[in-house]
């Protein structure tokens, strides 16, 4: 049986600490673990986690100031870190055949797909994040060739905050008032593990899930930093609350209910990316994979004693609420939202100097259904676009279903949905735009940081590790 909604606290994912701090680096380590783990009430449910937790641990950082985090792979199957949303150089940023290979075991990675490039490291490997970024809620994950939607779904993923002096003079709600919301669905069998329906349940050889799943894998269990339906009591005033949503394949449409007398639900102040140039009122936000919305929510306009419930529009049965806010006091407001926000450079069609095309469609890979982007399904020595670094590129997209599409390295603006003016959810610094079914979206990026190959692909775990990832190289 499930348990009972609204009766968890909300976790708040332990920060790690760091083991030194020299004149230019931050160092951490971070140890990838099997543990056993309470997430039902009253029930052991076996994951794999960064420090044995899920969520991992949080690692708070300075833009500006390198973050070094030692990862050592104790699991039974090889594993890569990429860092969401990371301006990374190449060779940290956890390409999807640059394994850490299992410490002290004698592992041989799978030969399905040779790469002759690929950086392999034993047991461990430094991660080094310059953070030459602003800041923003960024998130780390398992990133392994045809492996990543069954490890991250064991539990494979924490979140990167990234801070810096521009939001930091900002008078945002902050200290308590700034919660961060790991949204993730997952689905549990009688004995209380994770179930997940891969063809090869020992993640070493065979990719994929069961033809039943090919379009996603959703769970009927709602987590909230990796707690069933959970209740956070809250003062009546702002809240910030920075969500992910790191599920495989779920998409949610988030409201308030009741919503705020007025309506107006959330006042969105940053995107992916962090900042927004302006603050942006939404009744409801959708998140698709990987994406994250950064919104104040105002429990002052509500009376001490109400219980106000974050659901999700696009929900049925246990998938329609989220978590619930109880105001249990009343409080001093010491914050507000300014009308100015964050300095976003504008970049215009006129300086673009590429246009490139690429379908997201579901296709015959390997003999069996997967997915693939302009036709071909991942093949990590193929390389799909050679952008100058320095470049600013327009890409333009279209979709057969929904697929989430993002890019390393770069971050990027949408410039126009489905042949219009983009969207009230596409404002902002972007790494991940959510296609619709049949829609074209194109957007513009700077391919500047660091030369290197780099992956793009869509965040639907499923898809991605069936074929929907492809290159290109920053030259
Ligand atoms: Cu969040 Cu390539 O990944
Ligand atoms: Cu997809």
């Amino acid at each position: 049986p499930l348990p009972a909604p609204f009766q968890v606290p909300l976790p708040i994912p332990a920060v790690l600490a760091s083991v030194a701090r020299d004149a230019d680096a931050d160092r951490y380590e971070i140890v990838q673990r099997p543990a056993i783990v309470e997430i039902l009430p009253g029930v052991r449910t076996p994951i794999w986690g960064y420090q044995g937790t899920f969520p991992g641990p949080t690692i708070e950082s300075r833009s500006g100031r390198t973050t070094i985090v030692r990862h050592r792979n104790e699991l039974p199957v090889p594993t890569v870190v990429h860092l969401h949303g990371g301006r990374t150089p190449p060779e940290h940023d956890g390409y999807a055949t640059d394994l850490v290979l299992p410490a002290g075991g004698r592992y041989t990675a799978h030969a399905g797909k040779h790469d002759p490039d690929a950086r392999l490291s034993h047991g461990a490997r430094d991660y080094v994040y310059p953070l030459q970024q602003k800041a923003s809620l960024l998130w780390y994950h398992d990133h392994r060739m045809d492996f990543t939607g069954p490890a991250v779904y064991r539990g494979l993923a924490g979140l990167h905050v990234v801070r810096d002096d521009e939001e930091d003079a900002l008078p945002l709600p902050r200290g308590d008032r700034e919660l961060p919301l790991v949204l993730t669905d997952r689905a549990f069998a009688a004995d209380g593990s994770l179930r997940y329906p891969s063809v090869d349940q020992t993640l070493s050889s065979v990719p994929g899930v069961e033809e039943p799943y090919v379009e996603g894998v959703f769970g009927d269990v709602l987590l909230v930093n990796g707690a069933p339906w959970p209740v956070a009591e809250v003062s009546a005033t702002r809240h910030r609350l920075r969500i992910l949503n790191a599920s495989n394949a779920r998409r949610y449409d988030l409201a308030l209910d009741p919503p705020p007398p007025g309506g107006g639900s959330f006042t969105q102040i940053g995107s992916d990316q962090g900042l927004l140039a302006a603050p942006v009122v939404h009744d409801h936000v959708p998140i698709a994979p990987a994406e994250r919305y950064d919104l104040v929510a105002d429990f002052g306009r509500y009376p001490v004693g109400t219980e106000v419930t974050l659901v999700n529009r696009l929900g049925t049965g246990t998938m329609a609420h989220v978590m619930r806010f109880r105001i249990v006091r009343s409080g001093v407001e010491d914050s507000h939202i300014p009308d100015r926000l964050g300095e976003i450079e504008p970049l215009d069609r006129a300086r673009a100097t590429v246009v490139r095309d690429f379908s997201f469609r579901s296709g015959k890979v390997g003999g069996r259904h997967g997915w693939t982007i302009g036709g071909q399904p991942y093949s990590p020595t193929r390389m799909d676009a050679r952008p100058r670094l320095g470049d600013v590129e327009i890409w333009r997209f279209v979709a057969d279903l929904h697929h989430p599409i993002h890019l390393h390295l770069v971050h990027f603006h949408v410039l126009s949905r489905g042949g219009r003016e983009p969207g009230p959810y596409d404002a902002g610094r972007k790494d991940t735009v959510d296609l619709r079914p049949g829609e074209a979206v194109e957007v513009i990026a700077r391919f500047d940081g660091y030369r290197g190959r780099y992956t793009f692909h869509c965040h639907n775990a499923e898809h991605e590790d069936m074929g929907m990832m492809a290159n290109f190289e920053t030259t």
